[in-house]
């Protein structure tokens, strides 16, 4: 078997390992009996629900690794499955669970609909509400059509088939002769470039396998997987929801979450603060004109309104405390540790760093400019090339300021943007199919003359020709 492979995956099994450690905290006979409890539990619930899976044939291993996590694989390939549940069990989502912490006012998008109508209406149709909402018929992507609901590794022995039962959506997984079933229960992601999908197991919240990349409406592995194994144990941080969600639960152990207490989407609130008193008093009373309760982030100073942004768009920060500690008000150095290096996040977090790009830019060095001043984060807006040289228009006045114009042929005041903030791939979002490795491009925020755009503008004009 190909060494690379090999350490491929013994660097999963440790990863796996030390996540498992990691959630070893506690009593362990207390632990050993929940489960033994739980698996049976389970065991009934797949038998009633239809017919149960067979088990993994003889002459594959089977490992169990402390943590629950189970592994399984034909040594003399190389392919091989971790999964959080027991083979042959069905992974079973906890119910009533009480939550852990007080939810400290969150209320979710739809209680401002009554008196902000017009911002919620046109709020679902952004990325924001989008990237992270429940899984069914109308929010999945992809082809469930037998013929085209599958997907093939580069090892012909595993293979992935996606499946539509009733209300249920599934991965089934194909390894030699052996298949079992994995539930998608969450979107993240707006479809903009990709869905990945996340699934209970008890209280845990784990990734699936396979994702749909919308460029092309292809299955392929979730970003940074190993084509040709099943990954089905990679647990979901509290740092990954904390840019995909409003609200959770956290549930103490690294992907332990309350299900019953998730506000899906990045929503009204993340901006605005926790919204209960201020939608309790208003309703309260009707005739107050004045705001009360919360926040509007343009009475903000300028760095501390970017911090807003800066949660999730300030690049790879982790947590410096607990998940959702910040406030909109707050500085992000509070909350969040510094950027790491470049070299260290790629795949851990795919997001360019606009703040910082941003920064560097003439344009913010020598004005007030923030965000808003190219971004309603209430609408929908992109692919507007025109509306954004627009923003631009609003200080630079007329497509005269530019030093290049004019052009032959160019329209300058529709496409500011191409020239001076360019698209390009980034490797922080790399996913991987057999095809080879696709890098999705961001525009980067660091706003300047770039000759590289102008060739490339002023050859595409043409080659249109
Ligand atoms: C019962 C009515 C009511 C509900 C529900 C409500 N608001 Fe408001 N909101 C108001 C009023 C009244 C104002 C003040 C007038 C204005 O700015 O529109 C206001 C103002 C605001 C402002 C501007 C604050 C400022 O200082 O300029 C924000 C931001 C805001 N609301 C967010 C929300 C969010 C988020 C929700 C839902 C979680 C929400 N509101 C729910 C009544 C309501
Ligand atoms: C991604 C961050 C973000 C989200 C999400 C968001 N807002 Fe805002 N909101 C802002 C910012 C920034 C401003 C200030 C804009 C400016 O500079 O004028 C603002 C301003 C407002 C205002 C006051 C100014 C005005 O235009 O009336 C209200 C009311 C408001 N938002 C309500 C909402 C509601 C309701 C939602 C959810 C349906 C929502 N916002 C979602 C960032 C956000
Ligand atoms: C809690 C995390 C969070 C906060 C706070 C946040 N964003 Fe985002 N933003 C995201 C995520 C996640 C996406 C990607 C959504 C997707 O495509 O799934 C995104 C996407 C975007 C996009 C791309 C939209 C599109 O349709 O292409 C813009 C622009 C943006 N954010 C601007 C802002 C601005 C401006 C602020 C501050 C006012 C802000 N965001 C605050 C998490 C956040
Ligand atoms: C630091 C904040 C942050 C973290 C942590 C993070 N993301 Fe994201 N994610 C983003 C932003 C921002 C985007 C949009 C890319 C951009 O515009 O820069 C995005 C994009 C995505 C997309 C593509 C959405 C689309 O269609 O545009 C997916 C899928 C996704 N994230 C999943 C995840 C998962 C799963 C995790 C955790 C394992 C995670 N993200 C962790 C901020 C984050
Ligand atoms: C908030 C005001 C503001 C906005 C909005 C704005 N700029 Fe600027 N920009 C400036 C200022 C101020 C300067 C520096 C003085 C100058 O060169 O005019 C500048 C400089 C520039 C420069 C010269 C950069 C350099 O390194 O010399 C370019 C190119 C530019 N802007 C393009 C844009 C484009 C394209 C947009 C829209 C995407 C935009 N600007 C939006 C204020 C703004
Ligand atoms: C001078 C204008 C301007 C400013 C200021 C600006 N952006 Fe953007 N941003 C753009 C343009 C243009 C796009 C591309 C929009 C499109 O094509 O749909 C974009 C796209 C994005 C995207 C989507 C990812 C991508 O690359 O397509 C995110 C996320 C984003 N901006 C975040 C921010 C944040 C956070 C800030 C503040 C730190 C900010 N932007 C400030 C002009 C701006
Ligand atoms: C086809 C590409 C292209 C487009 C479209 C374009 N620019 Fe430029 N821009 C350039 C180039 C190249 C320069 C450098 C010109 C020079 O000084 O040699 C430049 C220079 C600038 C400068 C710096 C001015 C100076 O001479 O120092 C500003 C500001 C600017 N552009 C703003 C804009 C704005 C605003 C728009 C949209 C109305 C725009 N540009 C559209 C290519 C473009």
């Amino acid at each position: 078997m190909n060494p690379k492979r090999w350490l491929a995956l013994i660097l999963i099994v440790a990863v796996v390992a030390w996540v498992g450690y990691d959630s070893m905290q506690g009593n362990r006979d207390e632990e050993l009996m929940r489960d033994l409890t739980k698996a049976q539990q389970q065991r009934q619930v797949g038998e009633s629900v239809g017919p149960s899976l067979p088990e993994p044939p003889r002459g594959m291993v089977v490992n169990e690794i402390p943590g629950n996590i189970w592994f399984v694989g034909k040594y003399e390939d190389g392919g091989g499955i971790e999964i959080p549940f027991r083979p042959g069990l069905f992974p079973e989502k906890s119910a009533d669970v009480n939550p852990q912490h007080q939810n400290p006012g969150f209320v979710g998008p739809q209680e401002c609909q009554e008196c902000h109508r017009d911002k919620y209406d046109s709020f679902l149709d952004t990325a924001h509400f989008k990237t992270s909402r429940p899984v069914n018929e109308t929010t999945i992507d992809g082809n469930f059509e037998p013929g085209s609901n599958t997907f093939q590794t580069s090892d012909r022995n595993m293979s992935f088939e996606m499946l539509h039962r009733g209300d249920d959506f599934l991965q089934r997984v194909h390894f030699f002769d052996w298949s079992f079933d994995v539930p998608m229960e969450i979107i993240m992601g707006s479809s903009k470039m990709a869905q990945t999908y996340l699934y209970w197991h008890e209280d845990g919240l784990y990734q699936d396998n396979v994702t749909h990349i919308t460029d092309g409406n292809q299955w392929i592995n979730s970003p940074g997987y190993i084509d040709g194994d099943a990954a089905y144990a990679r647990p979901i941080p509290q740092r990954c929801l904390d840019c995909h969600m409003t609200y959770f639960d956290f549930r103490g152990k690294k992907n332990r979450y309350t299900p019953g207490s998730l506000i899906m989407g990045v929503t009204c609130e993340r901006c605005h603060g926790p919204a209960e008193q201020h939608v309790g008093f208003h309703r309260d009373n009707k005739d107050a004109l004045e705001a009360v309760g919360i926040t509007n982030p343009a009475d903000l100073e300028r760095q501390i309104q970017m911090d807003i942004c800066g949660q999730c768009h300030g690049g790879s920060r982790g947590l410096k405390g607990d998940a959702l500690s910040f406030r909109p008000g707050d500085r992000l150095d509070d909350h969040y540790l510094p950027p790491d290096d470049e070299l260290e996040v790629k795949n851990s977090v795919h997001t360019s760093n606009q703040i910082n790009r941003l920064s560097q830019s003439a344009c913010f060095l020598q004005s007030q400019m923030t965000c808003s001043d190219c971004h309603d984060p209430h609408h929908n807006e992109r692919g507007n090339g025109r509306l954004f040289s627009s923003r631009c228009m609003t200080c630079h006045e007329n497509e005269s300021d530019c030093g290049f114009f004019p052009q032959q042929g160019v329209d300058f005041a529709g496409n500011c943007v191409d020239c001076h903030m360019p698209r390009r791939p980034t490797e922080r979002l790399r996913l991987e199919s057999i095809e080879g490795d696709v890098f999705p491009p961001l525009r980067d925020h660091h706003i300047r003359v770039d000759e590289m755009a102008t060739q490339r503008f002023m050859s595409g004009l043409k080659s249109k020709d």
